[in-house]
């Protein structure tokens, strides 16, 4: 089964649901402060206006746990998204019921609406039937849009497709099954994936499933130690998950048996403390000072990395490849950023802090293709079927 995309579907004069991904940073005066994942479903609505479909849209924020939380209300979602779509955009925050429904039937063809914080209902995120079928009868066509929850399965991603005649991907869901595709499933080679990042436990199934695509793997950040520490080398004071050392050990086997290089720093920048202004040096792996922390790769390994980037026709990149909210310790993965950049490979970012280095470095235009997704981009690379595409396959 294959999932139906928008622009396969008849949706000309239909009242749609569009679930979006409106979970977004706020400041402490309520401001959004990044409305990437809005501007990102502009493609979407903006094709449903023109085909003068009535737009429900729908989104969490948040985890309010099935409870009404004022300050998790969607409304300045809607403000933003009527800022930038330069129309109306009418925020509902009625019960979803008979109420609801006269209003969006007195919408007119081509009016956006957005619904109040879904995960205000407790069905929300248990998958109820119920909730997804009162949802269903409020539009004619499903359309998902929301990547980065795709890896959840709630009522408003899940149930609620088995109650609606047609279900759809809508164009950024489009975009993200796609691009994924062409990176994973059917690569030009070589293909390597530049895995960073804190934690081991957090990629350790990431590696095990991409060890059976990728040409080769680069390992960054604070969890490259973990793996310098199965090979026996004295990492002094840098983070180490011990208890993932064995772990770690058998990822490096399995690549060597697979013929897969694993490449891991030769060099790194050490401090004594967890600060940025911490007196900082230069050091080969082999000689961490036992008193000091690795927070960036040194500049010898910024070159190894960025030669097989060149060298590649598409890269995965995924996690800092150091502690880059500092800036003395932000070279590593700003220099590989701009590799990615510069490289003509097809390239896929995807993960919160990856996604900011390019966004800093204002080069987010040379990258193939930016993932709106943090836990379900990985999901994703751990090869696991994300229940919001499998329901739309349904
Ligand atoms: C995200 O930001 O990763 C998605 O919006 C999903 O949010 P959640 O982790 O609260 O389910």
């Amino acid at each position: 089964m294959t999932v139906k995309y928008i622009d396969q579907i008849d949706i000309k004069n239909k009242r749609v649901i569009i679930r979006v991904d409106y979970n977004v940073p706020y400041n402490s005066s309520m401001e959004i402060t990044d409305d990437t994942r809005i501007r990102s479903t502009l493609r979407t609505i903006n094709y449903c206006v023109k085909m003068r479909s009535k737009i429900i849209l729908i989104s969490h924020l948040g985890r309010p746990k099935g409870k009404i939380v004022p300050e998790m209300t969607l409304k300045p979602a809607a403000q933003r998204l009527s800022r930038i779509i330069k129309k109306e955009v009418r925020f509902f925050n009625d019960e979803i019921g008979e109420g609801l429904q006269n209003k969006i039937d007195r919408l007119n063809p081509g009016d956006i609406c957005l619904l109040e914080n879904i995960r205000f209902y407790p069905g929300e995120e248990k998958n109820d039937d119920d909730l997804g079928k009162k949802l269903a009868s409020l539009a004619d066509v499903y359309i998902n849009d929301a990547f980065a929850a795709a890896h959840r399965g709630h009522a408003s991603n899940d149930a609620i497709t088995k109650f609606i005649k047609t279900s759809c991907a809508g164009f950024l869901l489009k975009d993200e099954i796609e691009f994924f595709k062409k990176a994973l499933e059917n690569p030009e080679k070589p293909l390597g994936a530049v895995i960073g990042g804190a934690k081991v436990s957090t990629k350790l199934n990431v590696l095990e499933n991409i060890l059976n695509k990728v040409d080769y793997i680069i390992i960054g950040g604070a969890m490259a130690f973990t793996f310098l520490k199965s090979k026996g080398y004295d990492t002094g004071k840098s983070l180490i998950e011990e208890d993932l050392i064995t772990s770690a050990g058998e990822i490096l086997h399995k690549a060597s048996k697979k013929n897969i290089p694993v490449y891991l720093p030769v060099d790194i920048v050490a401090a004594s403390e967890f600060k940025n202004e911490s007196p900082a040096k230069v050091v080969p792996v082999e000689n961490i000072p036992k008193d000091m922390i690795g927070l960036d790769i040194g500049p010898e390994t910024i070159n190894l990395f960025s030669e097989k980037i060149k060298n590649s026709k598409t890269v995965i990149w995924n996690g800092p490849m150091g502690a880059f909210e500092m800036p003395r310790f932000a070279e590593g993965t700003n220099e590989l950023a701009k590799t990615i950049a510069g490289s003509r490979c097809l390239s896929i970012v995807g993960g919160g802090d990856s996604v900011t280095a390019i966004n800093q470095l204002g080069i987010a235009d040379k990258i193939s293709y930016i993932s709106t997704g943090g836990g379900a981009f990985l999901e994703l690379l751990e090869g696991k079927k994300l229940p919001a595409i499998k329901a739309l396959e349904r």
